[in-house]
C-alpha cells in the first residue's frame, strides 16, 4: 500500500511520535508512506514531505528523533476549502493521481468528519489516530496530547498558586477545551484546585460565591478556580465579573493559558500512546479496516467507526468531579 499520513486541526504534543510509528511500521511491512504537509490544506496543494533525495516518500531516517519533538513536523491546518464539495472532489482526484491507497489522519473530530466526507468521493481506506489535547473523542480513553497539555497546565497553576498565596488572592485560570471539560477537570484535580467550571456541569455563580465564603471562614488564603474556555457561562473573564457582582470574598485575577498548552515536548504517556496508535493504525489498514479510529480503551487496542467518535460529547467521569468537590475544603 501507499499510505498518506498527515496531522490536522490543532496540533497536539505526540503527533510526531505517531507519524514516526506509522512510517516505521509501514516500511517494515513493505508499505510506502507519503507525508502530507499542512493537513487537508496541504493535500489540496499537493504539498508532500520530501526526503533527502527530494522524493515525496518518507524513509526510516525521515522520522529520526521525532518521538521527543513538540508541535507537528508535518505542520497542521484548519481547512475551509475541504468543507466544500468541490474541495472534496479535488482531494479525491489528487489522491488517485498520486496512487495513494490509504490515509492515516491524525487529528480530532473535525479531521474525522472530513475523512467521512472524503470517503464519499474516494474509495481508499482510512484509519485515523486521535490527536487532540481536548480528549473529547469517543473510542479511546485518552487522545494524543492530552497528558502533556494537562501537565503543562498543572505546572502553570502551581506557579500561579505561589503568587496567589503571597497576596491572598483567587485566580481564575482558563484552560483549553472548546466543548470539553477534560483538561480543566484533570488540571484541577492534579493541582489541588478549589473548583472547576466546565461545560458538562451547571456553573452556579451564587453557589460558588457561597462556597468561597465558607472556604475563607475556614482559613483558606488562596483559591484556584480552573475554567474551561467552553464553560456555558463564558470564559474566566466573564466569570470574574459575575462573581464580583455576587460579592466574591476574594480579590481575583484571571490567567488564560491558551496555546501554551499545545506546545512543548510530549510526556512519556503521550509518546507511548502515539507510538502504539500509529503502529496499530497501519496494522489495522493492512488487515482491511477502514472508516475507523484507532484507540486504546482499558489497555486494549480498539477500532471505533469515525461516526461514533464524534456522535456525542465524551462524558466526564462523574467520580472525578465528586472527588474534586470532596477534597476542595
Ligand atoms: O481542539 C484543540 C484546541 O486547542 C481547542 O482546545 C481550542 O479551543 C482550539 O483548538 C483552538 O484552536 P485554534 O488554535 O485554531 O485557535
Amino acid at each position: 500500500m501507499r499510505i498518506g499520513v498527515f496531522c490536522s486541526g490543532g496540533d497536539a504534543p505526540g503527533m510526531n511520535a505517531c507519524v514516526r510509528a506509522v512510517v516505521r511500521r509501514a516500511i517494515s511491512t513493505e508499505n510506502e508512506v507519503v507525508g502530507i504537509q499542512r493537513g487537508y490544506q496541504g493535500l489540496l496543494d499537493e504539498d508532500f514531505f520530501l526526503n533527502v533525495k527530494g522524493e515525496p516518500r518518507m524513509t526510516l531516517r525521515s522520522v529520526s528523533g521525532w518521538s521527543r519533538l513538540g508541535g507537528a513536523q508535518l505542520r497542521c491546518s484548519r481547512c475551509e476549502e475541504f468543507r466544500t464539495e468541490a474541495g472534496l472532489v479535488k482531494a479525491a482526484g489528487i489522491l488517485t493521481k498520486h496512487g495513494i491507497d490509504a490515509l492515516i489522519p491524525i487529528g480530532g473530530d473535525g479531521t474525522f468528519r472530513g475523512a467521512v466526507d472524503l470517503m464519499k468521493h474516494w474509495n481508499g481506506k482510512v484509519v485515523g489516530c486521535p490527536g487532540t489535547i481536548d480528549n473529547d473523542l469517543i473510542g479511546t480513553d485518552f487522545t494524543i496530547g492530552f497528558s502533556t497539555a494537562v501537565q503543562t497546565a498543572v505546572e502553570a497553576v502551581d506557579k500561579i498558586r505561589d503568587t496567589a498565596e503571597s497576596h491572598e488572592r483567587m485566580f481564575l485560570v482558563e484552560v483549553m477545551g472548546r466543548h470539553s471539560g477534560y483538561i480543566a477537570l484533570h488540571t484541577a484535580l492534579a493541582s489541588g484546585a478549589e473548583g472547576v467550571c466546565i461545560p458538562e456541569t451547571f456553573t452556579d455563580i451564587a453557589g460558588i460565591t457561597e462556597q468561597l465564603r465558607v472556604l475563607k471562614a475556614r482559613g483558606k488564603t488562596s483559591v484556584m478556580m480552573i475554567v474551561a474556555e467552553g464553560d456555558e457561562r463564558g470564559g474566566a473573564a466573564v466569570l470574574q465579573k459575575e462573581l464580583a457582582a455576587t460579592g466574591c470574598p476574594f480579590s481575583t485575577r484571571v490567567v488564560v493559558l491558551g496555546h501554551l498548552q499545545r506546545g512543548g515536548c510530549p510526556s512519556s504517556e503521550d509518546r507511548i500512546l502515539a507510538s502504539r496508535l500509529g503502529n496499530y493504525a497501519v496494522s489495522a489498514l493492512c488487515n482491511g479496516a477502514t472508516a475507523a479510529m484507532a484507540g486504546v480503551c482499558g489497555g486494549a487496542n480498539t477500532l471505533t467507526p469515525f461516526r461514533e467518535t464524534f456522535k456525542e460529547h465524551k462524558k466526564l467521569p462523574a467520580d472525578l468531579i465528586e472527588l474534586l468537590e470532596r477534597l476542595a475544603m
